[in-house]
């Protein structure tokens, strides 16, 4: 059995065999990822998939704490990293120390994530230099939805070059790795023979250093909407809500319980030895 990998592990990983994420946010479903997973990302996109927020500008620390928790307790091998909510960080150093080393103390993580490039490079250099990793996220960054003006691609034509700068800054002040969320596939792949830390794609690039995936988007769990991004590895969903129509129909024509799942007056007699 693997140890998990720390977020210098993840860094040398830069241009070898791809680096393998998804996001969790409950126990059960980490420990299914677990021995799969280098990383195991708790997004604050636990407030849309599991909370029903309309964005994630909604999540709040206790939820990120509350989430992080869960996720830990389901993983051995995988490494951890807990998303910075919005409004926990970007005030500035401080309020980004203290809120990820409250991430780190309640939850065990590993590393925290927060969105931003060049603006956040500061605030990157100062928790890493204080013994927090962080991992990076540029290109479509959701906490800032309403100045983006929707869930766009980010870095085509001018734009690229500003997306460029920001994967350069997020590298230069010692991120150990940085998602790259909808950009297009030739500026992913720019990036990554640019920047010395590994590239986690999501809507980018095969050639990025590592993917990741909501998990509830790729099994088929969460149905609102489907980014182009996602690819659907199992259909989750439409079979949980057969099942419960399937239970719901039984109780209704009084065929569950069946006689295998009641109790009878008196205890089974006890089993006899088999020697
Ligand atoms: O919150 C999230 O799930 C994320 C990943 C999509 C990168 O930030
Ligand atoms: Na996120």
């Amino acid at each position: 059995k693997k140890q998990a990998p720390n977020a210098e592990d993840i860094r040398a990983r830069k241009g070898g065999t791809p680096l393998v994420s998804l996001t969790a946010y409950t126990t059960p479903m980490a420990r299914l990822m677990d021995k799969h997973c280098d990383f195991v990302l708790v997004g604050d996109s636990v407030g849309m998939v599991l909370h029903g927020l309309t964005s994630t500008l909604g999540v709040t620390m206790e939820m990120m704490i509350l989430h992080g928790q869960a996720v830990a307790r389901g993983l051995s091998q995988a490494m951890l990293v807990i998303d910075m909510p919005f409004g926990s960080y970007e005030e500035g150093p401080q309020q980004a120390f203290r809120n990820a080393a409250r991430l780190m103390a309640e939850t065990g993580c590993a590393a925290v994530k927060l969105e931003g490039g060049v603006e956040m490079a500061e605030t990157i250099r100062i928790l890493v230099k204080r013994g927090i990793p962080v991992m990076a996220h540029i290109g479509l960054t959701p906490q800032s939805i309403n100045t983006l003006g929707g869930y766009k691609v980010q870095g085509r034509d001018a734009q690229a070059d500003a997306v460029l700068a920001d994967a350069r800054a997020v590298a230069g002040a010692g991120a150990f790795s940085v998602v790259l969320e909808k950009v297009p596939q030739k500026l992913a792949d720019k990036i990554t023979a640019e920047v010395a830390i590994p590239t986690i794609g999501i809507g980018a690039s095969a050639g990025c250093d590592g993917q990741i995936l909501v998990v509830d988007d790729m099994l088929g769990f969460f149905t609102a909407f489907k980014p182009k991004f996602v690819k659907r590895y199992a259909d989750l969903g439409p079979l949980a809500e057969a099942g419960i129509a399937e239970y719901a129909a039984d109780v209704r024509a009084r065929a569950f319980p069946g006689a295998e799942h009641v109790f009878a007056d008196q205890a089974p007699a006890a089993k006899t030895p088999s020697k």
